[in-house]
């Protein structure tokens, strides 16, 4: 990839995650489980839960107005505004259009993205198309969920793994070598749409008091069926979007792959060679939170100071579609 045309740099992150902690040990408590359990099985100590009355597009405001101060831009300096979620305020009109609203701004392209856990670097890489043609200068993408509300909270399989929060980023246009969004690789596996989903609310199963009664409006998921097809495609991606980058595995400072489940986390690095000081694990204090995960993860890096001006960040996604991508970034 010719390395000095224009493309998408991050220039400000931002993050907001619920104050209400739920442990391990809160969950022992009204479900047939353990702290040890998900610990071993998942890498997950506790996950965060959206204030009743908050929705997606509010904990998007917060994350994004840090985002924008740490990239020192104002609301009104966006030209494109995109959130990936699958736990959008509403079905339509789009989480973005609400967010928009609430920064006090209007008038932008303003959008979802449906990739679920793939959501927010799917949104990058869409982000970086526009800013790369010079169509516009200056985007806001977050990826954020409060998937709490869409849990069956008594199916330990899947409502010990999930939590909510959002991650925001502030992209505006560079051509400074090594810097920005140097290569991507996006993927769908449509016939595994089955694995992953939350089956009614849409046109396929209209709200109904049997949809309800069967909770056939909360996400369901072949847990074992998913984490094998995620490791092999985490891995693809990466390789795609480094070869894409020009970028070896052995110089990227940090991966920061969605954090889903720590076991997929460290294969991921084991297969990349990337050492295990090199890549970013917050699983244990936030479960996985789809979307918002990476931003989240990455806002944390960041203000921890773990990332420096010439780093190589290597992110990488999967998710129910199945989706999956990965971005190589220069800071
Ligand atoms: O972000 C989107 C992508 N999603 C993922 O990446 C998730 C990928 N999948 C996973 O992370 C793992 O498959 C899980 C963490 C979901 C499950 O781990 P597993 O090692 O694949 O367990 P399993 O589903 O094969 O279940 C093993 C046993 C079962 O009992 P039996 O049938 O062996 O008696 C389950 O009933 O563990 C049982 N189990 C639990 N036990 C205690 C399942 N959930 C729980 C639980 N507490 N919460």
């Amino acid at each position: 990839m010719c390395q000095n045309h224009r493309r998408a740099a991050i220039l400000g992150t931002g993050a907001e995650t619920p104050e209400k902690v739920v442990t391990n040990l809160d969950l022992e408590k009204f479900l047939d489980t353990s702290d040890e359990w998900i610990a071993e099985r998942t890498g997950i100590r506790e996950r965060r839960v959206a204030a009743d009355g908050d929705a997606t597009s509010d904990l998007c405001a917060r994350a994004s107005k840090k985002a924008l101060e740490a990239a020192g831009m104002e609301a009104r300096d966006l030209d494109l505004i995109i959130v990936g979620t699958a736990t959008p305020d509403m079905l339509f009109p789009s989480t973005a259009a609400v967010l928009q609203h609430k920064l006090g701004t209007g008038g932008q392209m303003a959008f979802d993205i449906s990739a679920a856990c793939s959501g927010f670097l799917y949104s990058l890489i869409i982000a970086n198309q526009f800013i790369s043609t010079g169509l516009y200068n200056n985007a806001l993408v977050v990826g954020a969920e409060v998937l709490s509300r869409v849990l069956d909270w008594e199916d330990r399989s899947t409502c010990v793994l999930f939590g909510d929060g959002a991650g925001a980023v502030v992209l505006g246009p560079t051509t400074e070598a090594g810097r920005g969004i140097l290569g991507s690789a996006a993927a769908t596996e449509g016939s595994n749409w089955h694995l992953l989903n939350q089956p009614a609310g849409g046109s396929r199963i209209p709200a109904s008091v049997e949809s309800v009664q069967g909770k056939l409006h909360t996400l369901k998921m072949q847990g074992n069926e998913v984490f094998k097809i995620a490791v092999r495609t985490l891995l693809a991606m990466a390789e795609a979007a480094l070869y894409e980058a020009d970028v070896k595995a052995s110089e990227i400072d940090l991966l920061i792959p969605h954090q889903a489940n720590l076991r997929i986390i460290e294969a991921m690095g084991k297969r990349l060679e990337i050492p295990a000081e090199k890549v970013y694990v917050n699983v244990h204090k936030y479960g996985n939170t789809s979307a918002a995960s990476i931003p989240i993860a990455l806002d944390e890096a960041v203000r921890s100071g773990r990332v420096k001006r010439g780093d190589k960040l290597l992110l990488d996604a999967f998710g129910a579609g199945t989706t999956a991508s990965a971005v190589v970034a220069g800071w």
